[in-house]
């Protein structure tokens, strides 16, 4: 995707020395654009972990670069498999993080010199980066055609969407999973609009979504969090659209905290709601969202400060009694009830064992 006119990822190798990764420093957003460097397993752990880097496809692609740092600083394979639980254990939920790991590991594990090791996880870091842009390049494409046929039915008046949190480009390596069909279809000349969750504490939607909308000249307004439910009883939504972090084998969703609330609202008004995933975040050892998966607590902080610009710098200031306690759960599950359909890298399909399944035949066999 386009920054001012110029291409960017949102993590790399450094050029002039690729034991460096970059990224995009999501902390500064919309504020500042500011690339960072990571040079250590700790930095990419502290990176995950203060959302430098965030949204599920991303933070695996990090994971994977973690497991490349750690190649160049560990001399011993206990000290990987120490590196590897350490990114693992930076944020919970997204199923994204352990997935790319242990996929690292994996590779890297039949290498038996330090070299060959570096160079697998090098590798296996960018292939992976290559594969889940292509899944959520295909995510578009299946997902085109759901906001044409609403286009169409509203003789091609615009087409409102609702989305929840940043799941764009900014939380992939590039083209979004849930903003991918909206991107393309903008793209082809459909007209879109996008309600932009808030999405607090962290502000992802004002902040993330909005930036990136904004950049590539996708039309959008920003609302409060709880004001959805009114846009829908009013008839100006016409399709919900999120991420997910973690998709069960049954199809139910964690996303965003707030991502249920809209499922509901979207249910009780016959809107259409979908989740737009890789399948990457699906884990194939869950079946029932609401008791399994597990659900990140992120710093009572996040609520009671707000962070924003004041002549050109970036400040915290108190929006609660200090006093007060806070309680901070960063997502929620969305039973697959409420969803419509999931959209994946392999097609469309009903939030449903059968449905997911048979997107992705080659699991029959261990799951069916
Ligand atoms: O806490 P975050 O900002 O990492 O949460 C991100 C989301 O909830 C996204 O919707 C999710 O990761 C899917 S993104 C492609």
């Amino acid at each position: 995707m386009k920054v001012n006119g110029k291409n960017y990822e949102t993590i790399w190798l450094k050029p002039e020395d690729e034991r460096i990764v970059q990224i995009i420093d999501q902390q500064f957003l919309p504020f500042k654009f500011v690339i960072a460097d990571l040079c250590s397993v700790d930095d990419v752990s502290e990176a995950i972990r203060s959302m430098s880097v965030r949204g599920a496809p991303l933070i695996g692609a990090a994971g994977a670069f973690g497991v490349y740092l750690a190649t160049i600083q560990t001399t011993s394979d206990h000290e990987l498999i120490k590196a590897a639980d350490l990114l693992k254990s930076s944020r919970p939920t997204a199923v994204n993080l352990s997935y790319a790991v242990d996929r690292a590991l994996n590779e890297i594990v039949p290498e038996k010199s330090r070299e060959g090791k570096m160079r697998a996880a090098k590798s296996f870091a960018l292939k992976l980066c290559e594969e889940e842009k292509e899944y959520c390049r295909m995510i578009g494409e299946f997902g085109l055609p759901v906001i044409k046929e609403i286009s169409m039915r509203k003789k091609e008046a615009v087409v409102n969407i609702l989305t929840h949190c940043n799941a764009g480009w900014l939380a992939s390596i590039d083209y979004g999973t849930a903003l991918a069909p909206v991107y393309l279809a903008h793209d082809n000349g459909i007209k879109v609009h996008v309600w932009v969750d808030e999405t607090r504490p962290r502000n992802q939607g004002s902040r993330l979504t909005a930036w990136e909308l904004l950049q590539h000249g996708v039309p959008h307004t920003i609302i409060a969090d709880n004001c959805g439910g009114h846009l829908m009883q009013r008839g100006l939504v016409d399709m919900v659209i999120v991420g997910s972090d973690r998709t069960t084998t049954n199809g139910d969703v964690a996303n965003k905290t707030g991502t249920y609330l809209k499922a509901l609202a979207a249910f009780h008004n016959n809107i259409p709601f979908y989740a737009a995933f890789p399948s990457s975040s699906i884990d194939w050892n869950i079946n029932d969202g609401i008791p399994e998966i597990p659900i990140e607590q992120r710093d009572s902080g996040e609520l009671k400060y707000i962070e924003g610009c004041k002549n050109g710098k970036i400040e915290k200031v108190l929006i609660a009694p200090e006093q007060s306690q806070a309680l901070n759960y960063a997502f929620d599950v969305t039973p697959s009830q409420f969803i419509t359909a999931l959209i994946t890298e392999r097609g469309i399909c009903k939030p449903d064992k059968h449905g997911i399944l048979n997107l992705f035949r080659e699991r029959i066999k261990n799951e069916g």
